[in-house]
């Protein structure tokens, strides 16, 4: 594992680069004022209400609510995780990535992906001259345009071409056999891979890093796959997604299926958007990488037993990742079909009018559940309520959750409260942070994330260093740390807090439409913080007035409320001087 990356190298990428050059290839932008603007690429429109700003280094749909920094962008738009982003973003700036070993050795793979480059290259070279390999995939209907543009392959039969081809230096060996090309056995290493067509499995940025391959013979398994390596973690990848991205953009929509062969044929049928799992169930990272990649994603499955078992488990994984915006959808094909032979039979457009009508996670989910109860009985509706409620309760919060539970109440006919789940520090205090809504704290902090210029001019008032104001330590964090770094962009900002509880709440700040002319905002800026110093003063005064209420007042105590109200009417004076 690589280390982390040091946050002083994400503060220099996010300096380096331009968010306007990021998007504009992906997306063309139009110059309008001091910003630019299209039409948003994370949701269908007209007009367009997407704009990047070069000063914050920052885009926006006032839309759909989309924003981010250019590594946001990045994550979005390509549907790469952080580090990958970081690391692409790196890469176009001509920078390396460094990383902090925390006490590990830092691995370089670069080497690995070049063997595993070369050895894909060498099994295309030996598909191409093998007449009995050339002749299954044409006897299976591959056209020779698909099994290129999928770069198939083959490995022939014998112990060692591979090894050969590659090199058998020390070091060269090791590769190998660290990516699963080779296995070692008693009489020394031999290719892993024989008389197999081989399917090679790229990362999310077109880089090979593993290989199914589909035997020739019936000999050994139908398909054997490479191990878990240090490119590949097959729970993570999904076969086909680089390709349909690469081809379809921005995806309406993914559709799910079991195999190598059904990806490939889908595609020369004209179906650019399915991407198959790697021998295990959908996980759910998988399910979350989808929904990244696609609003819509459909899963297919054999309408056998064992199709439909996976089915579920696939929901099951899916529950947690779905919120408003993204549908997932099951496709259950006729027996004995899948994918691949269907398509072949029935062609395209009936396939499409399949996925078309695929079931929606709802009735799916409640056909399931009925089918375990007996429906007529109250004893078996309070059952279903029951096994139900403890499914929609990995749902987050939401709209699908509500009516999912409007539709679980209708068949059961009678109420049901979720338990709300148990918040965690990081809900809580992002909890906090939403419930200020609106307040003098918000404002003030939109305020510095848009303009960090602004935190030069922190005036020196003692109620602002108080701790008991929710979002005041934050405000004053970002301020110290703006007066460090002249220069930062509200990009700069949104990264170094990325991590930080509140990182996503600030990012609804700094996209926030304050409606505050950049002229007035310094003494917007101002008059804000001195209603949070009245704020506090205010709040300090509570428990003395309290104390007087109950008629119980010392000497020292008389002698604070009257300072306490002393401060509290100068603030309120200078306020209004102000104002
Ligand atoms: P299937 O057995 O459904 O094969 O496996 P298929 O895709 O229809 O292949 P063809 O048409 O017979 O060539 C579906 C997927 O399950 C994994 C592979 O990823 C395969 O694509 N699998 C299957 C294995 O990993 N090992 C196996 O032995 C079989
Ligand atoms: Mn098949």
């Amino acid at each position: 594992m690589a280390g982390r990356i040091p946050e002083s190298f994400i503060e220099e990428l996010i300096n380096r680069v331009d968010v306007v050059d990021v998007i504009s290839p992906r997306v063309p932008l139009k110059k309008a004022g001091a910003e630019y603007s299209a039409c948003c690429p994370f949701h269908d429109e007209k007009t367009p209400s997407f704009t990047v700003s070069p000063q914050k280094q920052f885009y926006h749909c006032f839309g759909c609510g989309a924003h981010g920094t250019a590594i946001g962008f990045l994550m979005a738009y390509d549907g790469l995780e952080f580090v990958d982003a970081v690391e692409e973003l790196a890469r176009s700036a001509g920078l390396e990535v460094p990383r902090e070993d925390g006490g590990r050795p830092q691995v370089d793979n670069s080497g690995l992906y070049e063997l595993v480059d070369k050895a894909s290259q060498w099994f295309q070279a030996r598909l191409r001259e093998n007449p009995e390999a050339i002749e299954y995939l044409r006897q299976r209907g591959v056209s020779g345009e698909i099994a290129r543009d999928f770069g198939i392959g083959y490995a022939p039969l014998g112990w060692g071409g591979l090894i050969k081809a590659l090199g058998s230096s020390d070091s060269k060996l090791e590769q190998m056999l660290t990516t699963g090309l080779t296995a070692q056995g008693d009489k020394g290493v031999y290719d892993k891979f024989r008389q197999r067509i081989m399917f090679p499995i790229h990362d999310r940025r077109g880089r090979v890093i593993a290989f199914g391959g589909r035997a020739l013979a019936d000999k050994g398994p139908k398909y054997l796959n490479s191990p878990e390596t240090p490119l590949f973690h097959k729970g993570r990848e999904l076969y086909g997604l680089f390709r349909a991205r690469k081809i379809g953009g921005q995806l309406e929509r993914l559709l799910v299926v079991e195999g190598y062969m059904d990806v490939v044929a889908l595609a020369q049928f004209g179906i650019q958007y399915a991407v198959a799992t790697l021998g295990t169930a959908t996980t759910a990272q998988h399910s979350e990488l989808l929904f990244r990649n696609a609003p819509e994603v459909v899963f297919c499955f054999d309408g056998d037993r064992a199709g439909r078992k996976a089915a579920w488990r696939a929901l099951e994984n899916v529950l947690p990742v779905i919120k408003e915006g993204r549908q997932a959808r099951f496709l259950f094909l006729p027996d004995g079909e899948d994918p691949d032979s269907l398509i072949r039979k029935e062609g395209e457009a009936a396939f499409v009018q399949r996925i078309q009508t695929a079931k929606p996670l709802s009735a799916f989910f409640f056909e399931r559940m009925e089918a375990q109860t007996d429906m007529t009985s109250v004893e078996g509706r309070a059952r279903l309520s029951a096994l139900a409620q403890a499914y929609l309760e990995k749902i987050p919060e939401g709209v699908l959750r509500d009516m999912l539970l409007t539709e679980l109440r209708q068949r059961v006919g009678h109420q049901i409260q979720l338990a709300t789940s148990s918040a965690s520090p990081v809900k809580k205090s992002t909890a906090r942070l939403q419930k200020i809504t609106n307040s003098p704290i918000r404002i003030a902090i939109a305020l510095v994330l848009q303009t960090p210029k602004l935190a030069v001019s922190w005036p020196k008032i003692d109620e602002l260093q108080a701790n008991s104001l929710k979002g005041l330590d934050l405000l004053r964090e970002i301020v110290d740390f703006c007066a460090s770094r002249p220069d930062i962009t509200t990009a700069g900002l949104l990264e170094q807090w990325r991590e930080h509880p509140a990182g996503a709440h600030m990012g609804k700040l700094a996209a926030d439409d304050l409606l505050v002319d950049d002229k007035i905002r310094e003494v917007h800026w101002q008059a804000t913080l001195g209603h949070i110093a009245l704020q506090v003063a205010s709040q300090r005064l509570e428990p003395v007035i309290e104390q007087q209420r109950q008629g119980v007042l010392t000497v020292e105590q008389k002698e604070l409320l009257r300072q306490l109200l002393a401060r509290k009417l100068e603030l309120q004076q200078k306020n209004a001087a102000t104002e």
